[in-house]
């Protein structure tokens, strides 16, 4: 560690600002050797502070050279300020002040991508959560909300283009081929929303008019070269700014909204206010370089961005314990967007596997927090699945139990009222209640308390009374720092399905009720269900409607039946997911065991069926063909034989397919067409389907290598020509194809890094054994470079996370390459090195002797001196 252990903050020990800041004026002199910041603050003592005799303390960093300071105007000497690495302190401030401080910086050696950096040939910047204090001294927490000023003087031949919040207004050359532009933004924000950009780029220029007439210029920003692969998320920045003000009833409120690309990103996307940036992976597309996938990326994020204009930025968070206020509602918007843009039922299959996957796991491991955590030593790492996806779980089950008006209405509310304020989320729920009248004090556990809730469903028919009896239990998990826990409020969406679909639950006919589940235990009686000679069965939590582990003794034919018959698309997928899931964890077991393993021919079957019935929807068909991931196994299982689950899975994909190559060859060729690409829903639904048959095919005989041949040669689009380059990668057969394959692409894109992204995460995928070898080996090619994050994510993150049964291999030597990594990167750049620690954060669910191995490269990173505390916080909390 540094020198001191890193503080834990706490929010109980949340205080108002001593100081607000009115005004902020900054002038940027971008040079090559340095760049000087002036900032000037307009400050005053806050009346609603408690401490009116406080010193001002601005967050500072390391990296700030402070050159000078003054107060109205008047030099500050040595002794008129105390300065250290993380602050500058002023005392003995009257009620109105302007500070001006002068600091050097050195952007070009910036490797941590927070505050100023450069990208390629341009400077941007990254100021979520704290990286403001990394470019000036400031009162950097998000309740400090101010209006800025930024001028920006820079060599004009190599940074011609000059951007930041708000409108122009004023621009003109300097001596020396120097020139500045000087932006102003009305709205005052937090330093977070602060954004600069310059370098030489290429602009795409739309337009929109809103609904109130208003005209506002769109600019996408990117280097030439990718100027071909703007149109998608113009596109998606019409359809989101459409959408807002219909579903949402919100406008954008400045003239112009701009959008940067950069290589060089942590994240995704940012939203800094009238200025995003964005990774190039989340805003450029197009059908030769753009897999179906990405594409859908770049319209949810570029929604998801432009969404926070108001969820965020109009009203924005009083500090960071309120994060999942803007993070877990914009998630829920943007998701409810992509519902609307494509197919509704396929968006939530994909976000709920997504939640069960990475949020459940974290939630029952070391790391596991409530939406609202209530303390944290590095804010960074709680962007997290579970204040990002189960935040926007819980906001959709505010919906659910308000229905769509009232919810509308909160929202509303929400926004009339709080616009232009920092608030917490209980303003939210406030704003929920005042329009439905409704008491959400037991729901508002959803932000407090951590952990899966696990809802256990017992059902009883009883024919001659003509009922059906539901009970329910629920229960949590104890997580860290929560031993016990209150009951949720837990709305279940229920129907019952008999013989010929869905039947009446009351006297109204209502096949759906939503039942809602505040009790350990509950029951409910359903009458009038006469004249039904089976049992019907229970359809319940459809859509997903609360995040818990369901469980409900369904018998196969059960869920054979919920398959075929069941009204709701989510739970036809889940009944199929369910039935494969038991299967598969009984022949873990046999594997474990090295018992036979035995195909169940009814699985066969109910795949059989799905694959013959030509009026199902192909991108539903798709989902339902692909068995629960080795990942969503391993966060399902109670011990994790890495191994033995990778072999059942393989297993019975095999059965899968050598007893049903005739179906999925017709599907292949039914949906292998001739088109001009879209990335519209259908297109993307038989792409889909068409490539899980390839799959499938690859594991029967040589039929699916010359297919996959084919269509790796003929394909016109990145999904199909990337499909079969992983079928290819993956299967033992083809060593021959992959490799000439592997090579051609290369040949092909070796000049576009987005698709040689692509092709590392391909090859770090692949299952087959020496996987660490061919990526150390990939580690050396010209295509990869430990300095960017998304070939950081591609290859090494591909290989931990997406290559589970090598990257788990019992010699230990992935957790030794990983630990190395991560020490290599941890300091110059912690975000990224810190998000790499997940998979090791797992070490308690698997057996000896991975788990030690795990351990110990815990222990390993922990005891390493120096560590940052991103790293630091991660390690010692899961080795607790
Ligand atoms: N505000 C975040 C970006 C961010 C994350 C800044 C973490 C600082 C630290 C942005 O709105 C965001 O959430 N981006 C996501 C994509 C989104 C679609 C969920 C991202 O970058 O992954
Ligand atoms: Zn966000």
């Amino acid at each position: 560690m540094k020198d001191a252990l890193p503080q834990t903050i706490f929010l109980q020990d949340y205080k108002v600002s001593a100081f607000t800041i009115d005004k902020t004026d900054l002038v940027f002199d971008l040079g090559v050797e340095q760049t000087r910041v002036t900032a000037t603050l307009t400050v005053a003592r806050n009346p609603l502070s408690d401490e009116q005799n406080a010193d001002l303390v601005l967050h500072g960093s390391q990296g700030l050279s402070l050159q000078a300071v003054s107060v109205d105007g008047q030099r500050l000497q040595e002794d008129g300020y105390l300065c250290d690495e993380e602050s500058l302190t002023i005392k003995g401030l009257a009620g109105h002040a302007v500070i001006t401080t002068e600091v050097l910086i050195q952007p070009q050696n910036n490797t941590t991508m927070m505050g100023l950096y450069r990208s390629r040939t341009m400077y941007c910047t990254q100021c979520e959560a704290e990286g403001f204090r990394d470019i000036t001294y400031y009162l950097d927490r998000p309740d400090v909300m101010s209006e800025f000023t930024t001028k920006i003087i820079a060599d004009k031949t190599h940074y011609p283009v000059l951007l930041s919040n708000g409108n122009p207004i004023e621009r003109g050359d300097l001596d020396a081929g120097r020139h500045f532009v000087t932006w102003h933004d009305p709205f005052a924000k937090p330093a977070y929303l602060f954004a600069l950009v310059a370098g030489t780029l290429s602009c795409v220029e739309d337009s929109f008019t809103t609904v109130s007439g208003r005209q506002v210029a769109l600019q996408i920003f990117v280097e030439e070269k990718d100027l071909d692969k703007c149109d998608h998320a113009m596109v998606s920045l019409k359809h989101s700014m459409r959408w807002d003000e219909q579903v949402y009833g919100r406008e954008y409120d400045l003239d112009i909204f701009m959008i940067v690309a950069v290589d060089d990103f942590n994240m995704g996307a940012m939203e800094n206010k009238g200025l995003n940036i964005f990774n190039t992976s989340a805003v450029l597309a197009n059908p030769k370089t753009t897999t179906d996938a990405a594409f859908q990326r770049v319209e949810s994020i570029v929604a998801h961005e432009y969404f926070h204009n108001w969820s965020g930025n109009r009203v924005t968070c009083r500090d960071w314990f309120q994060l999942s206020l803007k993070e877990g509602f914009t998630v829920y918007r943007d998701s409810q967007f992509s519902a609307d843009m494509n197919s509704a039922t396929v968006k939530r299959i994909e976000d709920v596997s997504y939640l069960r996957t990475h949020q459940f796991a974290e939630d029952g491991g070391p790391m596991a927090h409530p939406v609202q955590p209530d303390s944290y030593m590095e804010i960074n790492n709680f962007y997290t699945v579970t204040v990002y996806e189960k935040g926007s779980e819980v906001v959709g089950m505010i919906r659910t139990l308000l229905g769509a008006e009232a919810f509308r209405k909160g929202s509303d509310i929400y926004f009339d009222r709080h616009d232009g304020q920092a608030v917490t989320i209980e303003e939210f729920v406030q704003a929920m209640e005042d329009a439905s009248g409704r008491d959400l004090s037991q729901f508002r556990r959803w932000y407090k308390q951590s952990g899966t809730p696990q809802l256990t469903v017992n059902s009883h028919y009883d024919a001659a009374a003509g009922t059906v009896t539901l009970d329910f239990a629920q229960s949590c998990p104890a997580t860290p720092g929560q031993a016990q826990k209150q009951p949720f409020v837990l709305p279940v969406r229920l129907g019952l399905v008999g013989e010929q679909g869905d039947l009446p639950l009351n006297a109204e006919g209502d096949t759906e009720i939503v039942y809602e589940l505040n009790q350990t235990n509950q029951r409910l009686v359903i009458g009038g269900i006469e004249n039904v000679d089976q049992a019907p069965v229970p359809s319940l939590l459809r859509g997903f409607s609360a995040p818990v582990k369901l469980h409900y003794a369904y018998s196969k034919d059960q869920l054979i039946h919920l398959m075929a018959n069941d009204s709701d698309g989510f739970n036809r997928w889940d009944a199929g997911q369910q039935l494969s899931f038991a299967l598969l964890e009984k022949l873990t077991a046999d594997s474990h065991q090295q018992r036979p393993l035995e195909m169940d021919s009814q699985l066969i079957d109910a795949y059989r069926s799905l694959l013959i019935d030509e009026s199902l929807d192909p991108a539903m068909v798709a989902l339902m063909l692909q068995l629960p991931s080795e990942a969503q196994l391993h966060e399902e299982a109670d011990v994790i034989y890495a191994d033995a689950i990778h072999s059942a899975r393989l297993f019975v994909r095999q059965s899968l397919a050598s007893g049903l190559s005739d179906q999925f060859l017709a599907v292949y060729h039914r949906h292998n067409v001739e088109q001009t690409y879209a990335p519209d829903a259908t297109q993307i639904g038989r792409r889909a389907l068409k490539n899980v048959a390839l799959s499938y095919l690859m594991l029967v005989d040589d039929l699916g290598v010359e297919l996959a041949g084919a269509q790796f040669s003929s394909a016109d689009n990145m999904t199909d020509k990337a499909a079969a380059l992983s079928c290819l990668v993956n299967c033992p057969a083809a060593a021959e194809q992959a490799s000439s394959a592997l090579q051609e692409f290369e040949q092909q894109y070796r000049d576009e890094a987005l698709v040689m992204n692509l092709w590392l995460q391909v090859q770090a995928a692949n299952s087959q054994p020496g996987a660490l070898q061919r990526v150390e080996t990939l580690e050396k090619h010209a295509a990869f470079t430990l300095t960017n994050p998304n070939k950081i994510r591609s290859l090494i993150g591909g290989f931990c996370s997406a290559n589970l049964v090598n990257f788990h291999h019992p010699d230990g030597s992935g957790y030794e390459f990983l630990k190395q990594r991560i020490l290599s990167l941890h300091s110059r750049n912690p975000q990224v090195a810190a998000r790499l620690m997940t998979p090791l954060t797992r070490w308690k669910k698997f057996p000896e002797p991975n788990r030690e191995k795990m351990r110990d490269a815990l222990q390993v990173i922990a005891d390493e001196p120096e560590l940052v505390k991103d790293i630091y916080e991660i390690a010692i909390k899961s080795l607790q």
